[in-house]
């Protein structure tokens, strides 16, 4: 039996913008996804996740996708999250040469679902990792994150660039444009707040939104190349440790995903409230349509200001993780 953890993220600049080859920069935080793997004699397929921040999602099935559990979540959720559990054992059995092996999962999180805080980045490379040193098998933290970004690109449909796996597979902060995947060095400490609506979007279907948005329209496609000037001189403030400018920058990017039509009224409502309290900048972060925010604010006021802000469900101060997936 093995069990292996991996970190969630938030994304610091270019979410979207990523996904078309624009950069982007992520930190993993200190919350985890934790996978327990257990080789079985069945060649099947069992997994229990009753804590997933999804109410009684406890799920035990063996074999293909019939035979689906009936638990209370959207459906849409539930596919999504059955499809990184079965994309992560897949490419583990293929890692591991052992296309028959017989898994048993047990996970649990700290990383609300669909929050834009990477949980199925986190799941899937926990999953990956423990599959595979069960079946006898060590993998470098590279070869986990393509792994992973493999399954997420599946279960998204095509609408998925490598930042989320990437980054809870190495930890710390990354940058990512296209296929290049970078580990940042020197950046240690970020004083980062989440506020976090306690709802979910389906992310694949905003980056399908921005994708037709971006067809449609110059002006949107526009959009999305000025999110890649942000980052560049987000990029250029992190080297020098200028938050001032950083949270300039993303305040102006979250102004820019906001026209891209990937905000929420509950995530504008939490951006303001941040910056109202003094933070250095505040904006969406991950795919949107509700879940988090990130701000960035050395004090305890955004964080405080944010647990009286309507719609704002959970606050919390996000460490920056500087590892990323492991056996726990
Ligand atoms: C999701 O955390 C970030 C998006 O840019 C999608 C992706 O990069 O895969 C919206």
């Amino acid at each position: 039996m093995v069990t292996a953890s991996a970190p969630g993220k938030v994304i610091l600049l270019g979410e979207h913008a990523v996904v078309y080859g624009e950069p982007a920069i992520a930190c993993a935080i200190e919350r985890r996804a934790r996978v327990t793997a257990e080789r079985t004699g069945d060649g099947g397929l069992t997994i229990h996740a009753d804590d997933l921040s999804l109410d009684g999602f406890t799920v035990e099935y063996e074999g293909g996708p019939d035979g689906r559990p009936d638990v209370d979540v959207p459906a849409a959720l539930l596919e999504a999250g059955m499809g990184y559990f079965e994309g992560a054992v897949a490419q583990a059995r293929e890692a591991a040469g052992a296309p028959a092996a017989g898994v048993e999962l047990t996970a649990e999180s700290s990383i609300p679902l669909g929050a834009g805080l990477g949980s199925s980045a986190a799941v899937t490379c926990a999953t990956i990792e423990a599959v595979t040193r069960e079946l006898g098998v060590e993998l470098d933290e590279r070869e986990v994150a393509d792994r992973a970004y493999r399954v997420e690109h599946d279960v998204q449909d095509g609408n998925a660039s490598r930042t989320d796996t990437f980054c809870s597979a190495v930890g710390g902060a990354v940058r990512i444009e296209g296929d290049d995947t970078e580990a940042l060095d020197g950046v240690s400490h970020l004083p980062l707040v989440v506020g976090y609506d306690g709802g979910a979007g389906d992310t694949g279907a905003l980056v399908a939104g921005v994708r037709s948005m971006r067809e449609q329209y110059d002006f949107a496609a526009d959009t999305v190349e000025t999110v890649g000037d942000v980052v560049r001189g987000g990029e250029a403030a992190l080297h020098e440790g200028d938050l001032d400018e950083l949270g300039r920058l993303m305040d102006f990017n979250h102004g820019l995903l906001s026209a891209l039509g990937v905000s929420a009224r509950t995530l504008d409502a939490m951006v303001w409230a941040a910056r109202d309290a003094g933070a250095l900048g505040a904006k969406l972060t991950g795919a949107g349509g509700g879940g988090s925010i990130v701000a960035l604010d050395e004090s305890d006021d955004t964080a405080t200001a944010l647990r009286y802000t309507q719609g704002c469900e959970q606050t919390f101060r996000a460490e920056l993780d500087t590892e990323g997936v492991r056996v726990e």
